[in-house]
Formats: C-alpha cells, sequence, structure tokens
C-alpha cells in the first residue's frame, strides 16, 4: 500500500473566542434515561479545533496515517471529522489509546480491509476468549458519534470460519480503557466476529448505535455479539437497534454497574450474563447490572445467565472451559417484551456440560444470588413448547434469592410451564412443572 505525504488533515482554528461545541458538551447524564446511571457520568470538555482526514477515496490505499495524523493533530480539545462524502479504508491495527479530550465525528464510511493475513498477525490481542480488535480506542473523554459507518468487511471471515474455526477474526469496535465518554449514534456493519469490546472502562456511554450485518453465502455470521462488556464498571446502552446472531449485549468477567435500556434485538441470543467460570481458578464477578424495557424478537433468550460447571467440559471446537470461581449478584431485567424467543428466561450453571449427572457431581464454584426477573410479556417460539423459561442450577448451596415476578409469557400451545432444578421454587412466580 502508498502512503501520500501531503498535508494528512487540515485545522481549522475558530475566530475570536468562538468555540465547536463538543457533541455532549454539557452533560452526559441528560442523555441517559428513563433509568439513571449508576454513577453519574463525567461531563466533557469543550472542543475548540477542527480537523477533517482527508481519505485516498480508493479502497486499494490505506487512511489509516491521515487518521492518525488527524487524531494527534485534535487531541486534545479537538474535534476529527470523517466527512459525510468520504469513504475511509483502514488496513492498519491501530492503537487510539492515547486520546484525551477529543471527538470523532464520523459522518462517512469506515472499511476495514479484508487482509485475513495481515489482520490475525497485527489485530490487538486480548487475552478473554482469545478476543482481538481491528482498533483499540481509550483514555479519556472521547465521543465518537456522527451517525456514519464502520464497516468490518466480515464476509470474507465468515467463510475462513467455516473451514477453521480456530481463525483469530477481529472485533470490529475495541473501546479498550476508556474512561469518560460517548459513543454513538453510529451504525456497525458486517463485524468479524463480536461488534463492540468495552474492557478496561469506566463512565462510558453507548447511545444510538444500529446494528447489522448478515452473510451472503451459506457460512453464517457467528458469534457476533452487540456488546461484550469485561473488566468495565459504569456503563450505560441504550436507545439501540441490534440485527444479529449471537448474543445481544453480553457481561463477560467483572462487569458491574451497567445498565441497559431501550433496545430492540431481533435475531440474538438475547442479553447475557456470562459466560462465567470458563477459566480454572479464575475468579469472575458481575455485579449491580440492571436491564431494563428491551424488545426482543427471534432469539435463543430474553434474559440469560450462563456459568460453566465446577468440571472441564467443552461447548465447540473453540470454546471450552469449566471449573472457574466468583459471583452473579444484583441482576434485574425488567420490563422485557419478547417475540419468537426460545427461552424468556434461561439460567444455567451447567454451561458447556450436557451431561447433567456430572454438572450436579460437580456443582459450581461460582454462585448466582439476588437475580430480579419482573415484567415479562409475549410469547415465546415452539422449540422448547410446552417450557418457556429454565433455571438450572448445578447445586441449591450454589443458587440463591433467584425472584421472578409478574412473568407473563405463553409459549405458542398456551402453556408456561418452566423447568426448575436446585433452585428455591417459592420464589419464583412461575409454574415450574418440570426439572
Ligand atoms: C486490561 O488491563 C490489564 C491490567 O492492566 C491488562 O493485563 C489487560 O491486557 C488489559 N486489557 C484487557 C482487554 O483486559
Ligand atoms: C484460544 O485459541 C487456542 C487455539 O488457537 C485454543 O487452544 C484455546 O483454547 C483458545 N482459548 C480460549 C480461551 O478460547
Ligand atoms: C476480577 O475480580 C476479582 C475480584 O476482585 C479478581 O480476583 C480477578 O482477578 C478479576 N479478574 C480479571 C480478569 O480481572
Ligand atoms: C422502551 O424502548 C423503546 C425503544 O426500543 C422506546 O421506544 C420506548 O419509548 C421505551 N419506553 C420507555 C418507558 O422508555
Ligand atoms: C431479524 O432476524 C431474522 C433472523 O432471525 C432475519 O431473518 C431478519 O432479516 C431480521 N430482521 C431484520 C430487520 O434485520
Ligand atoms: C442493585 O441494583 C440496583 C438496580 O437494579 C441498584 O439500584 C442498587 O443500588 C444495586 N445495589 C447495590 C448494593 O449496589
Ligand atoms: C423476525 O423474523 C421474521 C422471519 O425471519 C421476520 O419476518 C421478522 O421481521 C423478524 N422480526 C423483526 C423484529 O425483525
Ligand atoms: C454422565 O456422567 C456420569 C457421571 O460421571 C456417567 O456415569 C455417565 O456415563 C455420563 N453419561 C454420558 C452419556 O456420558
Ligand atoms: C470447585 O468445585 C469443584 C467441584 O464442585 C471442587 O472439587 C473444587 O474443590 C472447587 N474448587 C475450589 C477452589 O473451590
Ligand atoms: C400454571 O399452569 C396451569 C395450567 O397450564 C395454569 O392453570 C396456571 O394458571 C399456571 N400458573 C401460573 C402461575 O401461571
Amino acid at each position: 500500500m502508498k502512503f501520500s505525504n501531503i498535508l494528512t488533515s487540515t485545522v481549522s482554528l475558530l475566530v475570536l473566542g468562538a468555540t465547536v461545541e463538543g457533541h455532549f458538551s454539557h452533560s452526559r447524564n441528560d442523555a441517559v434515561g428513563p433509568k439513571r446511571p449508576f454513577r453519574p457520568l463525567p461531563p466533557s470538555h469543550l472542543r475548540k479545533r477542527v480537523c477533517h482526514v482527508r481519505s485516498h477515496g480508493d479502497s486499494s490505499y490505506d487512511d489509516a496515517e491521515f487518521i492518525l495524523s488527524a487524531l494527534k493533530e485534535c487531541n486534545h480539545g479537538g474535534k476529527v471529522v470523517f466527512d459525510a462524502d468520504k469513504e475511509y479504508t483502514i488496513g492498519t491495527a491501530l492503537d487510539l489509546t492515547f486520546l484525551k479530550h477529543i471527538d470523532l465525528e464520523i459522518l462517512g464510511r469506515i472499511t476495514f480491509t479484508p487482509d485475513t493475513d495481515y489482520w490475525q498477525a497485527n489485530s490487538f490481542r486480548h487475552t478473554f476468549q482469545n478476543a482481538t480488535t481491528f482498533f483499540q480506542l481509550g483514555g479519556e473523554d472521547v465521543n465518537v458519534y456522527g451517525g456514519g459507518t464502520l464497516d468490518g468487511n466480515g464476509q470474507v471471515w465468515y467463510d475462513l470460519y467455516a473451514e477453521d474455526p480456530l481463525i483469530l477474526r477481529p472485533i470490529l469496535f475495541g473501546v479498550i480503557g476508556l474512561h469518560g465518554g460517548t459513543i454513538g449514534p453510529l451504525k456497525l456493519r458486517y463485524s468479524p466476529q463480536w461488534y463492540q469490546l468495552v474492557a478496561n472502562s469506566t463512565d462510558v456511554l453507548f447511545d444510538g448505535i444500529d446494528i447489522s450485518g448478515y452473510s451472503s453465502s451459506e457460512n453464517e455470521a457467528k458469534n457476533t455479539d452487540g456488546w461484550d462488556t469485561y473488566r468495565s464498571h459504569n456503563i450505560v446502552i441504550q436507545n439501540s437497534v441490534i440485527n444479529n446472531g449471537d448474543d445481544c449485549v453480553s457481561f463477560k468477567p467483572n462487569s458491574s454497574e451497567i445498565l441497559v435500556q431501550n433496545l430492540h434485538c431481533n435475531g440474538s441470543h438475547g442479553i447475557s450474563v456470562g459466560s462465567l467460570g470458563q477459566y480454572k481458578g479464575e475468579v469472575d464477578i458481575v455485579k449491580n447490572v440492571l436491564v431494563y424495557n428491551i424488545s426482543m424478537y427471534n432469539a435463543s433468550d430474553m434474559a440469560r445467565i450462563k456459568v460453566w460447571p465446577g468440571i472441564d467440559s467443552a461447548m465447540s471446537e473453540d470454546l471450552q472451559g469449566g471449573g472457574g470461581l466468583g459471583a452473579v449478584s444484583n441482576i434485574t431485567y425488567d420490563k422485557m417484551y419478547i417475540d419468537n424467543v426460545d427461552w424468556a428466561i434461561e439460567v444455567t450453571q451447567c454451561y458447556g456440560q450436557k451431561n447433567l449427572t456430572l454438572c450436579n457431581e460437580f456443582p459450581s464454584n461460582l454462585t448466582i444470588s439476588d437475580v430480579h426477573f419482573r415484567n415479562f410479556y409475549g410469547t415465546t417460539s415452539d422449540k422448547n413448547d410446552p417450557d418457556v423459561g429454565t433455571v438450572v442450577c448445578s447445586s441449591p448451596d450454589v443458587c440463591s434469592d433467584i425472584y421472578a415476578e409478574n412473568i407473563n409469557v405463553l409459549s405458542p400451545s398456551g402453556t408456561n410451564d418452566f423447568v426448575c432444578t436446585n433452585v428455591d421454587e417459592s420464589l419464583l412466580q412461575v409454574n415450574c412443572t418440570s426439572g
């Protein structure tokens, strides 16, 4: 790929004290609702300069250098604009963890190159579940908005994954070590894997994310989670539309103070805690999570908690684990609408282990407590009819205070049965008829 030496961006300094107001220059908190964040989000500083990112305008040239230089030029108080009439191509892994007090206004389209060899060798590795990202965006007080598009060029990855499940498919959007920020509105398309990883981050608001991208070959787009939070605290995800084929949102180890509200999810695996307890001897904590006002369509689950048992288990060739420690606590799912969803509620401490006898012999060392499912409405799919929900603990000693109330969910045949195992059924206002 060739690079141009010419000036990489244009900086406009604004005249006589006039300032460009940051998109959220006053308070991020005003944008959060109807539920309030667990802790107030920090305000964003005013932006005073504007840099426009140049583009070669040709997908065979890499625009990464243009992007980096604009970001460096407008860091510390500026706004970087990806113009509406431009197409940008990124063929280089970008470490954007140096950002501070900066806005990225993405109006145009950014596409990642389909060079699977390059990305497998150079994308950022995050050890957890072998996750890799095209770029890592972090720092302090960073807003990314504009309604433009990030396109992961996923088709080549969906096809390659079908041949070899051990390839490392990059995550489209890596928010790594970001403290204070707003992401959205943005369109995310064709991610090779998860759409967004939020790791080592605090006080980040995702608002107005539009996710979609289906495979056009017979090889499905797999593991396309909307969000995965990891080692992150005080995160808000709201007002977004997700069309994908795996978790809509997933809370991975050490996620706490997470508010998720006003989502429309279609085709997903629901809003999931976990999977947790995958790594032997490691301590995974997920606590203080509120999921509110979600519409879930054509999905395997609405509310899901998945914990690996105390024994080694294999979900698939590239997903194995069990034996981890930790706790899931203070999790609430409130005001959930479902249509054509296999399970309204699915709690399992036997994730990845099909042999339930074996699971009960080696109960999970990861406890589940203080969980509230309330105000569920709608109809499941016929997949598990007559059952509409399942709460399976590996031992009564490791599950406590799991409540279900006002669950107005029926199967297509009109039943509302639940599978309940090793759980206090007196707290579940549902029909525990099997298990
Ligand atoms: C997060 O921070 C830890 C500790 O500094 C580091 O080991 C890890 O690589 C960082 N990134 C992720 C994705 O966890
Ligand atoms: C990471 O990938 C390797 C093979 O590339 C595999 O052996 C290992 O189990 C994977 N780790 C996890 C946690 O999935
Ligand atoms: C998660 O938090 C627990 C408890 O603080 C800690 O022991 C563990 O190392 C953390 N795990 C990760 C992956 O950061
Ligand atoms: C629930 O979310 C939908 C968007 O999915 C939104 O239109 C509606 O206003 C929200 N309801 C409340 C009470 O906020
Ligand atoms: C919703 O998901 C189904 C797959 O479950 C898919 O066929 C359909 O196109 C999706 N709808 C939209 C609007 O993307
Ligand atoms: C538990 O979560 C709720 C939100 O559902 C929150 O209001 C409460 O403060 C949390 N409890 C603790 C101890 O943080
Ligand atoms: C659910 O899937 C059906 C069939 O694929 C589709 O017609 C419908 O639009 C989907 N629902 C949503 C909300 O996308
Ligand atoms: C399930 O595990 C039990 C206990 O270890 C074992 O006796 C049984 O053979 C296993 N069943 C299958 C189908 O593997
Ligand atoms: C974890 O659970 C297994 C099986 O239930 C048990 O044998 C083991 O001692 C536990 N490990 C720890 C560290 O608690
Ligand atoms: C349980 O199922 C029976 C028969 O299907 C039904 O009459 C009853 O109302 C159900 N109970 C609850 C709490 O939904």
